[in-house]
């Protein structure tokens, strides 16, 4: 049986006494007459140290059983041997103490809420992600139909850069040939523009998103190619001016053996079709930052080598400007020396460095059901990780950090995996996790 009330303190000498009817009837196993558990509490902040708490356990029948103070949520519990006492907290703040007895049937727990206050004023950390840095853009993954609302907030709080989550993918823009449909990239960007955010286009070029009819082209080699070229011309003419980067070729290497993809596009215009979709980009606006965007290149090394070998290619004529490296982790894979490769292998290109799609399962073993206080500091700590590996890249290879979704109940990678997880920096109900304070204290040094 549980009880939890709220309740604050100022911070003078104040008493409280809790006493709730967060009882427990005991039966003696015969039927007989019962023993009933009220716990309360008394809690006084000390005269002599304003961060320290006098607690005198006032329960009754709780004679010979076993009780235990916690001082913070989540924190150790103290057994409680005199009946009463004295805890310093280290900084003012907001602490829920417990009072735990051990009944017969169970704990027999209540809760109160004290603020205590040394007075001393702690600068307040920086709260919103794009505050804790001016060398780079916090991207994040949206969706035009999660534009309004709590999203609308937290997007403009926290993020200067946006990204399409889907909505920017051949098989939404052009579903049928010489039919196009910009009605949610318009919105995004639209969104983007009246927010005074960048925009990053994602992507040109991905073999899973092909739309059916591309699939099945029905004219020559030749008209594929100039379709690719119109596509391509068009989209990126219409969002020439919003759009300040996109990503080209997304993920067009094989997972392990590093070879060339196959995908229609590579049948249909040869081996050489990277780098003609380049060009088409950059024929299209010279301005704009072309982006190839992979994953798994940090620890793959035979991946990581053919993307560089296919960004050289691109660099001798003139047609990259960025590398993204899709951060789909867990918090325990890849190492930060992995991640640290492909960051070097990108600065001394004198490329800049897109870290795109930031998410971290917690849950990759599939052995919780829901997210617990450990793992979500083992993500808090893997996030500071990435992000202080970004950070200290220099600052003209820098671009942008951008996290996969704002939600993990909005996150794809339940989908995709078929097993619960965590990977966002944001709860269901828009509370921050930890994972969003690790980003910021990555930033705060
Ligand atoms: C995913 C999106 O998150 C999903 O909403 C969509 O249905 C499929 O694509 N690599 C990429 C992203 O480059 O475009 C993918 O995004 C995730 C893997």
């Amino acid at each position: 049986m549980k009880n939890l009330m709220k309740h604050s303190y100022s911070y003078i000498l104040l008493m409280a006494i809790v006493t709730f009817f967060a009882c427990q009837t005991e039966d003696d196993g015969g039927g007989n007459a019962a023993t009933t558990i009220v716990p309360s509490f008394e809690l006084t902040i000390s005269e002599q140290n304003p961060l320290t708490i006098n607690v005198v356990n006032t329960s009754t029948g709780a004679n010979g059983l076993t009780s235990f103070w916690q001082f913070r949520q989540g924190g150790p519990l103290q057994q409680d041997v005199s009946g009463s006492a004295t805890h310093t907290y280290g900084a003012s703040g907001e602490y829920q103490v417990s009072l735990i007895i051990q009944g017969p049937n169970g704990n027999v727990e209540i809760s109160d809420t004290v603020i205590v206050d040394d007075g001393v004023v702690v600068t307040p950390p920086v709260a919103n992600l794009k505050d804790a840095t001016n060398s780079f853009s916090i991207g994040m993954a949206v969706q035009a139909s999660r534009l309004t609302d709590e999203h609308d907030e937290i997007l403009k709080s926290d993020f200067n850069n946006l990204t399409a989550e889907f909505e920017m993918k051949m098989n939404i823009m052009y579903p049928s040939q010489g039919t196009y449909d910009f009605t949610a990239a318009d919105a995004i960007v639209n969104y983007g523009v009246a927010n005074d955010m960048d925009i990053h286009g994602h992507t040109l070029i991905w073999h899973n998103s092909v739309p059916d009819w591309v699939e099945n082209f029905t004219g020559t080699d030749e008209e594929f190619e100039t379709m690719i070229e119109d596509y391509i011309t068009t989209v990126v003419t219409r969002y020439s001016g919003t759009i300040r980067s996109w990503d080209v070729v997304n993920e067009a290497i094989e997972d392990n053996t590093g070879a060339l993809r196959n995908s229609v596009f590579r049948t249909r215009m040869g081996d050489d079709y990277i780098a003609k979709c380049y060009q088409f980009a950059r024929n299209a606006d010279p301005n704009i930052l072309l982006f190839y965007n992979d994953y798994n290149i940090t620890f793959d090394t035979n991946k990581q080598a053919t993307m560089f070998s296919i960004v050289d290619d691109l660099m001798a004529q003139g047609l990259i400007d960025g590398v993204g490296a899709q951060m789909h982790i867990d918090i325990y894979f890849p190492s930060a020396s992995q991640i640290q490769s492909v960051v070097n292998g990108t600065v001394s290109r004198g490329l800049k460095m897109h870290f795109s799609e930031l998410d971290v399962r917690v849950n990759p073993g599939n052995d919780i059901s829901q997210l617990t206080e450990a793992r979500a500091i083992e993500q808090r700590n893997k996030v500071r990780e990435v992000v202080e590996i970004y950070d200290a890249i220099p600052n003209q290879n820098k671009f942008a950090l951008t996290v996969w979704g704002l939600r993990d109940s909005e996150t794809w990678l339940v989908d995709f995996w078929g097993q619960p997880d965590w990977p966002l920096l944001y709860n269901n109900d828009f509370t921050t996790k930890p994972a969003h304070d690790g980003f910021i204290e990555a930033l705060s040094n």
